[in-house]
């Protein structure tokens, strides 16, 4: 046996005459396998993230069986395993936290088992950009299928998605919402399994997924249960075998080329900033760094042209009557490259080509946009030397992009919730709310607390946005004036952590700048805030060590492609 053969398994085995191969037949056969069976070729391991404790992918077993019909009707044998799954509502004390972690699990898995190729089945927020960095590093032909969004119940006779919610909790804090109205609340805010319904990151992310050339092209937006959904589980089955065939690595895939490309796409259907920390980190996987003032860039000069929620007016399903994501794609071809290539082995340029010209209102002409300041922005200054970002698509008070006020600092979420709601805190509404300690190594894991709330009298007086700042994260189904993912984080040394209560701060979208006015001496005399706790052992140890910043995509150090050359 080759070193080859020992470190980077593959199916060859099963089709070898001697020790090897009887090993391999035989204990597939004592799983029910025929004779004929185990000598299909080729073999596809299906990846699932399939879990009880993730409802957004609980939908993933029924697809499995498709997927496996479907690599068994082109001549394949199919394989599922499990992996590890990471929901977005139960996870602590963040997904991002295990994000990478599942992406150890996916590459090691595809690596050392004898498949060919894999189709991933992932959904919720992290499992998607975790699923799809394993495959990277381990780098074989690869598929993904995404769980699609669930069902949009009905609340008080109107459609209910998942962005109504935070409002509805705000109300409850506001004591505006009786406990029968809570209590009626909870058996309607999920109706079937799928993922969050409206723009978040885990659609975001199925749209990403498309755009690499990982997911077939129109897959992101069918609906959970559908019978297009079953269709693109089974044709992605087919289509793995013919990607294995091509030998179509990941590694091709992955280029500048595409990660623009599949961040010009967000920025169009108005996405979910957290597109920007797992793009630079699938991107990573692969060697590349794309860096803040590159995703600046892209958004800056990319319309926002899909208008639907959460920053918009539509329903999903209203996109995906439009065409959905290649339709979008086909509204802004000007500033793709059509030439990379899709999960079906043509190109873009094929893709865009076959969408119906279907006039729908919630599309935008890509002249006009729906904003003039797209749906993304990345700052930078003096507050975030490496830059921070804020969606702008959404946002509902334009004074706020241009605004100057004075910061109320909380440190960490203990201290948030202890003080947000004292009628003696000393905030108006051009307060600049300050939430710290909540980047990728002082929560640890960048949770989605971003969306601070606004302070209990302001909101009673009607008070419905402010601009607040953090190191942290957002759900993608929220929206405000928020600025997220400020890098570096306080714990890592950066200004937020060295700016006080009282202190001003200035937000300028025109000027892409986030800027305090404290002197140098003054940032001098007043030191640096105290490192994050350093976790003891275990995984806790591991992440406090080498996760990166979010410039990085938070990903570990020695996972990156290019971690041999030393870099970054
Ligand atoms: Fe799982 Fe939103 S919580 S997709």
């Amino acid at each position: 046996m080759s070193q080859h053969q020992l470190t980077r398994a593959g199916s060859s085995n099963f089709r070898d005459s001697g020790q090897d191969g009887l090993i391999h037949r035989a204990f597939l056969r004592g799983e029910g396998f025929t004779h004929a069976e185990v000598r299909r070729w080729p073999v596809i391991g299906i990846c699932s993230s399939w879990s009880e404790l993730n409802p957004c992918n609980a939908g993933l077993q029924e697809l499995a069986e498709l997927v496996k019909r479907g690599v068994e009707s082109s001549g394949g044998l199919a394989l599922e395993f499990p992996t590890i799954s990471i929901s977005e509502p139960f996870t602590r004390p963040s997904s991002l936290y295990l994000r990478n972690l599942m992406s150890m699990d996916v590459e090691e898995m595809i690596s050392s088992s004898p498949i060919d190729g894999v189709v991933l089945l992932a959904g919720c927020d992290k499992t998607v950009p975790a699923a799809l960095m394993g495959a990277v590093s381990a780098n074989k032909p690869t598929i993904m299928v995404t769980a699609g969004p669930r069902p949009v119940p009905c609340h008080n006779g109107l459609p209910m998605t998942i962005d109504d919610l935070w409002p509805a909790c705000e109300a409850r804090r506001l004591g505006r919402v009786s406990d029968a109205e809570w209590d009626a609340l909870e058996g309607q805010i999920n109706t079937g399994v799928g993922t969050c319904n409206v723009m978040g990151t885990a659609i975001t992310m199925a749209a990403i997924a498309e755009l690499l050339g990982f997911a077939l092209p129109g897959s992101a937006l069918a609906p959970a249960t559908s019978e297009k959904r079953n269709e693109i589980a089974h044709a992605s089955g087919a289509q793995i075998v013919e990607t294995v065939k091509a030998n179509r690595l990941p590694e091709g895939l992955v280029n500048p080329a595409t990660l623009e490309n599949a961040f010009r796409v967000v920025c169009a259907l108005g996405g979910s900033t957290n597109a920007m920390i797992h793009l630079e980190a699938i991107a990573g996987r692969n060697s590349i760094t794309i860096g803040s003032h590159v995703f600046a860039r892209w958004a800056d000069d990319t319309p926002w042209v899909a208008d639907v929620k959460p920053g918009g007016r539509y329903l999903l399903s209203d996109l995906e009557e439009a065409g959905g994501v290649p339709a979008v794609a086909k509204r802004i071809a000007d500033t793709l490259t059509l030439s990379a290539v899709a999960a079906d082995g043509s190109s873009w340029r094929d893709v865009v080509g076959k969408v119906e010209s279907r006039l729908h209102n919630c599309i935008a002409p890509s002249e006009r946009g729906l904003s003039t300041r797209g749906s993304i922005c990345v700052v930078h200054g003096s507050l975030a030397p490496r830059g921070a970002v804020l969606k702008t698509a959404g946002t509902s008070e334009p004074r706020l992009l241009h605004h100057r006020g004075r910061a109320m600092v909380f440190d960490g979420l203990n201290d948030l919730h202890a003080r947000i709601d004292d009628p003696d805190l000393d905030v108006d509404e051009n307060s600049i709310l300050v939430l710290r300690g909540l980047g990728v190594t002082g929560a640890p894991g960048m949770p989605e607390v971003g969306h601070i709330p606004i302070p209990a009298r302001l909101a009673r007086e009607g008070v419905r946005d402010m601009l607040r700042i953090s190191d942290a994260r957002m759900s993608g189904t929220a929206t405000g004036t928020i600025v997220l993912h400020v890098t570096p984080e306080a714990a890592a040394g950066g200004a937020l952590g060295i700016i006080q209560s009282g202190d001003e701060i200035e937000l300028d979208v025109t000027h892409r700048a986030l800027n305090h006015f404290l002197s140098v001496q003054e940032l001098a005399r007043r030191g640096a805030t105290a490192p994050a706790a350093t976790a003891v052992r275990g995984y806790g140890w591991l992440h406090q060590k080498h996760a990166l910043q979010p410039d990085f995509g938070c990903d570990f150090d020695f996972l990156r492609g290019d971690f041999a050359t030393g870099a970054p």
